[in-house]
């Protein structure tokens, strides 16, 4: 996959891939300014947890350019910061990343440099979120057989990563390494991130894909066509219970009841150590228009309302294990967590 957030330095701007427009079209989308990427967040231009992250990391560096003009520029930066780490709710990602270049401009004499530290910042967030990737598709590829079939949700592909992805990654790797791995990509409702942007990304790369309407995996589980279960993650809570896009927690149910085994492959910027568990992660409640009028489709009676939950939690409970950059965390996860990311980035 061609890289899908880049910042441009000659025109101090942040060019993304509208996922949106995927598969259909490459349309790029220009931000000049943070409204612009809170906007373009909120819409979904540029979605996924640790995409969401890098790109509020760049927007960090648009924030300094837009204060640079006012004597109190530092005061300005802060409200203009807030607002991009709010974009979204349950995605730890955003705020772990605005919160780091904040860290990094904290002591700059002046908006200028502070704007250069910023994005040198947001670069080495990016590069870092790419190994990381890499890293997790090392250790998760071992726990695939030399030959099977792979259902995932949503999409936690390079599309919603840096680059690579988390769970696409983890796939990436497996078929890199010889493995014979067809995937099953949930059409995930109501946005379709995966009949539109897992099934294009395997589809590019060349690896066996077919998508499944929603409701289709307990069938196919159920006669024995599914080896594991693999998805990303949105928030990781200290005792290990998992944020990922709604309909995430029904197919951890259903891998439980058929033995089959459920990974979350997620970078350390996606844990949260501070928040207990699941029962204190933001769930993001969106538009019941995109639930009654998907595709611009009016599908529900005129006065009908819908609810739209972006993300559920599994409890820890039903994770096989999660696949981190720094190797596989095991039951009991809570143990595990503090171990391997207790002194966390
Ligand atoms: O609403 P989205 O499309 O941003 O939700 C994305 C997901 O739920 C992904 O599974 C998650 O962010 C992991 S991405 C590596």
């Amino acid at each position: 996959m061609q890289p899908h957030i880049v910042f441009d330095d000659a025109s101090w701007t942040l060019q993304l891939l509208d996922q949106r427009r995927l598969p259909q079209e490459s349309i790029w989308i220009t931000c000049n300014t943070v409204a612009q990427l809170v906007d373009a967040i909120q819409t979904m231009v540029v979605r996924g947890a640790p995409a969401i992250g890098v790109a509020a990391a760049y927007g960090c560096a648009l924030a300094c350019r837009q204060v640079a003009s006012q004597d109190h520029w530092r005061t300005s930066l802060k409200p203009l910061l807030e607002t991009l780490a709010a974009a979204r709710p349950t995605a730890v990602n955003l705020r772990w990343a605005v919160e780091r270049v904040a860290q990094a401009v904290a002591t700059a004499p002046n908006p200028h440099t502070a704007a250069a530290l910023a994005l040198a910042e947001a670069r080495t967030i990016h590069e870092e979120d790419i190994g990381m990737c890499q890293a997790m598709g090392h250790f998760g590829a071992a726990l695939l057989p030399d030959s099977c079939t792979v259902l995932t949700h949503c999409n936690a592909g390079a599309l919603a990563t840096g680059g690579y992805g988390t769970a696409l990654g983890v796939i990436r790797a497996a078929v890199a390494m010889g493995k014979q791995v067809r995937v099953l990509a949930d059409e995930t409702r109501p946005l379709w991130q995966g009949a539109r942007l897992t099934a294009y990304e395997l589809a590019c790369d060349g690896i066996p894909v077919e998508v499944l309407c929603e409701g289709a995996a307990a069938s196919l589980m159920a006669r024995g066509e599914v080896q594991a279960v693999i998805v990303g993650a949105d928030r990781i809570a200290a005792n290990g219970d998992t944020a990922n896009k709604i309909g995430t927690l029904g197919i951890a149910v259903l891998a439980h009841h058929f033995g089959i085994p459920f990974y979350v492959a997620a970078p350390s910027s996606t844990f949260d150590l501070a928040t207990a568990s699941g029962a204190a992660i933001p769930i993001e409640e969106r538009d019941a228009k995109e639930v009654t009028c998907p595709c611009s489709t009016a599908i529900v009676p005129q006065g009908v309302g819908a609810r739209n939950p972006a993300f559920d939690v599994t409890p820890a409970g039903l994770l096989t294990a999660i696949i981190t950059e720094r190797g596989v965390l095991y039951p009991p996860l809570e143990e595990a967590i503090t171990a391997v990311l207790g002194g966390r980035p």
